[in-house]
Parts: structure tokens; sequence; C-alpha cells
């Protein structure tokens, strides 16, 4: 359980171009559950998880990841718990390595618990069988080159090895953004199969509605940093389409 309380984050406090980005928020985000935010540019949405990583801290209020409060902890102290995947398919791998090698750093980054760190076969035959679960192919390719690959490739691994570990919350701010919308499909359905598969509690900021509409559990809608609508899986689901798109006339 994700429980955030009144949390408030303004950036150039105290100036005259102050920005009250996230403005009192409180949500309880339950195991295995998968919210979807939604809201105009600079609706907080970003600042938001920023918070919940801890890549930023908060002014006031609290965070607490299954009872511990993180709230003053920095990112790389909630990364037991938390794995995340940005807009672009560039942040969170290293493109000269190869995608063995990628996976070894992500295995190493999160200590992943009875996985055998170095280029040995046991190593090599489970990245295989991992990404061979995506159905792209890639598991043939693992010697290549992650630069080599394309965007949509990119962050379908991105999203396999950041879910390696036991982390139990998975942060997904716009992954789809910089992709065709093939590959935007194939990453969806990926992050969506991993959420359910590995039991996360996911988080995912979108501008696709359609995404919005087709994905998750719960729906909340984000306006001048704060929480304007928040609909559990019924009332989503009751949802028709153009309903999201009313949200933002
Ligand atoms: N580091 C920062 N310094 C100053 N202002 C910031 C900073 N980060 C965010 N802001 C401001 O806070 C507000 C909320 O930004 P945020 O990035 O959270 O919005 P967003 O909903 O993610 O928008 P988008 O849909 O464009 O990604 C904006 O007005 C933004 O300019
Ligand atoms: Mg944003």
């Amino acid at each position: 359980m994700i429980a955030i309380n009144d949390i408030h984050k303004a950036f150039n406090k105290g100036k005259a171009n102050q920005v009250n980005a996230v403005n009192g928020i409180s949500l309880k985000i339950t195991d295995g559950e998968f919210l979807v935010i939604v809201g105009s540019n600079g609706s907080g949405k970003t600042t938001l998880l920023n918070l919940v990583a801890g890549s930023v801290l908060p002014d006031a209020g609290s965070i607490n990841i299954d009872n511990n409060n993180v709230s003053k902890l920095a990112d790389y102290r909630r990364s037991q718990w938390i794995a995340r995947v940005f807009q672009s398919p560039m942040s969170g791998t290293a493109s000269d390595l190869s995608i063995l090698d990628n996976f070894r750093l992500a295995a190493i980054r999160t200590k992943h618990k009875g996985l055998s760190i170095g280029i040995n076969d046991a190593f090599k035959q489970e990245v295989k069988g991992k990404i061979a679960t995506l159905g792209m192919g890639l598991e043939n390719k693992i010697d290549q080159p992650m630069g080599t690959l394309s965007g949509g490739q990119r962050q379908a691994l991105t999203l396999l090895m950041s879910v390696m570990d036991s982390c139990k919350v998975l942060l997904l701010d716009e992954p789809t953004a910089a992709l065709d919308p093939r590959s935007a499909d194939v990453v969806m359905r990926t992050a969506d199969k991993l959420i359910a598969d590995f039991k996360l509690t996911a988080i995912l900021i979108t501008h696709n509605l359609k995404d919005a509409f087709n994905y998750g559990t719960r729906v909340i809608q984000m306006s001048e940093g704060l929480v304007l609508r928040d609909l559990n899986n019924k009332q989503k689901s009751d949802l028709k389409q153009n309903d999201l798109f009313d949200w933002f006339a």
C-alpha cells in the first residue's frame, strides 16, 4: 500500500514565480492497484510521481510504502520498493552495453536475490527466458548493444529489467510518448502483463486517453496540483471513452 497524506510541493518558494505543483494530495493506493493519472500539462502529475519515487522531497505531508514512512528518503533508498520507467527510451539503460550487460547491471542495482550475477550460462539462459516472454524475438539479440534497438524494443526491455527484482511498485511517466503507435501498443501491453504477472502496484501517467481508458484499475484526473476526479475500478469500467475526452473540454 502506498499512502500519500496531504502532500505539498512548491517550486521557487517565496519568489514571485512560485508554483504550487502539488497542493495537498491524499491518496491510498492499495496493493495490486494500477492507477492511471491524466491531467493537463503542468497539473503536477510528474511532481507527484517524483514525490513517490523520492527524486523530489515534499515540503509538507507524508508518503508511506507498506507502512514505512519514506517521506525523507532519497530515491535510491526507495529502490527496494520502487522501479521506474521514463518517457525517453534512452533513459534507464546504457546504449553502448549489450542487452545482456544491461540486465547484469539491473540485477546488480537491485541486488536480485537468487540470480547468479555474472556472464555465466545460467544467468544468460535466465535472461533469455525472460526476454522471450516479450514475444519480440529479442532473446536472440542479447549480445547486441542496447543503442542499436528501436525505441519500442528498448522501452519493453527497460520495463522487464525494472521489474526483475522483488520491487513492488512500478512508476511509469508517459512511457510511450516517444514511440510510434505500434511500439507504444507493444510497450503498454508488456507493462500491463508485467504488472499482472508480478502483482505490482503501478502508477501510469499518460496523455493517451485511449490507454487511460483501456488500462488500469483506477483513474484520477489532476488539475492545478490537486485531484479533480478519482474513479475506482467499477466507475472506470462504466466510463465511455468519450467521457475522458469530455474531462478536458
Ligand atoms: N524543478 C522545477 N522547478 C520549477 N518548477 C517546476 C519544476 N518541476 C516542475 N515545475 C513546475 O511545476 C508544475 C507542475 O509540473 P509537472 O512536471 O509536475 O506537471 P505535469 O502534470 O507532469 O505536466 P506534463 O503533462 O507537461 O508532463 C509546472 O508548472 C512546472 O513548470
Ligand atoms: Mg509530466
